[in-house]
């Protein structure tokens, strides 16, 4: 097999998923509605959301041996994800994800990692086994749902052959900022961005600051996605802002890992990066426009269309 595939490092979890009326607080029960349980997880919604785009994905990730496992599985098996490289661990469960969306669509998650957070040092040397022999070209995308040190070897592993490496710096207290200089794109969005950089994302200005600084601390570029859409995109020779288009705010479960994915997808497919942050913006817009993460991922065609829009919408905020 030659083709290029987006390996996806990561979270694999079920999402147990409702809407609700209130806000949440401690102490009082909350009336929930719409329950789904939905195949979840930052790493599970990257590699689904390459194979819904037609790219090969492979997933490098740890299930327990559980009937939950089947349920997050289920959905990847069925698009095409290879899960060669996803095994069960013994005595564990699998990744639980509890998600509450309010009217406004702004998620809140409690996440109990379980199978996510138990790799050994063995399984850290399969993902660097599966990273060395991966077809030339392919992409590797990085969330730290998991055990750091995977993460850590996995990037090291990618750098030594020459494999761009999309890291989702979330949640952000686990990030080992050393690893910043192997990473060809850092995707946070403002609240991360504000934990790594010290700048509160209020406005474009600040975005492309605190993108600036991800730059400093040697990434090739960063992403820094805005709260109403729309990124900061900074490279060395210029910094540009992909303005959104507007939509209607569903749920923003899972749009960061559409962005991630569709990044990832666009960096396979050899685009220039101005083009790239676009296609990604385009697939966190219309991700927030339906329920559910994997349930709301585009076509094809759907975000190619939202692409070509933003891409007519960028402007260059500053220039070398
Ligand atoms: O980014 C959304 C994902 O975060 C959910 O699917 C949930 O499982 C958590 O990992």
């Amino acid at each position: 097999m030659n083709r290029p595939v987006v390996l996806s490092l990561g979270s694999v979890n079920v999402d147990f998923q409702v809407r609700i009326d209130g806000t949440p607080e401690f102490g009082t029960t909350l009336l929930g509605r719409d329950f789904r349980r939905l195949g979840g997880g930052k790493a599970a919604n990257v590699a689904f959301l390459a194979r819904r785009l037609d790219v090969a994905a492979q997933l490098l990730a740890r299930v327990g041996d559980d009937d939950l496992s089947e349920h997050a599985l289920a959905p990847l098996r069925e698009i095409g994800v290879d899960l060669a490289r996803t095994s069960a661990v013994q005595g564990h469960s699998t990744g639980v994800a509890l998600i509450a969306v309010p009217p406004d669509g702004q998620k809140t998650i409690i996440l109990a990692g379980n199978a996510n957070e138990a790799w050994t040092r063995d399984d850290a040397s399969e993902v660097v086994l599966a990273i060395e022999r991966a077809p030339r070209g392919s992409v590797l995308v990085v969330d730290y749902e998991i055990a750091g040190f995977v993460v850590e070897q996995a990037v090291e592993a990618a750098s030594r052959r020459g494999l761009p490496v999309v890291l989702d710096p979330a949640p952000p207290d686990r990030v080992d900022w050393r690893l910043l200089p192997r990473i060809a794109v850092v995707v946070p969005d403002a609240s991360e961005t504000e934990h790594l950089t010290g700048i509160a994302i209020d406005d474009l200005a600040a975005g492309a600051r605190a993108a600036g600084i991800l730059l400093e601390r040697g990434a090739q570029a960063a992403c820094v996605k805005l709260k109403g859409g729309g990124c900061v995109l900074a490279q060395a020779e210029q910094t540009v802002h992909v303005a959104p288009v507007p939509v209607e705010v569903i749920d923003t479960t899972g749009a960061g890992d559409a962005f991630a994915g569709a990044l990832a997808v666009a960096l396979l497919e050899q685009r220039p990066m101005v083009e790239a942050a676009c296609f990604a913006a385009a697939a966190s817009l219309l991700a927030v426009a339906g329920y559910g993460s994997q349930p709301a991922y585009p076509t094809r065609a759907d975000l190619e269309e939202v692409a070509r829009q933003l891409e007519a919408r960028t402007e260059i905020l500053h220039q070398k």
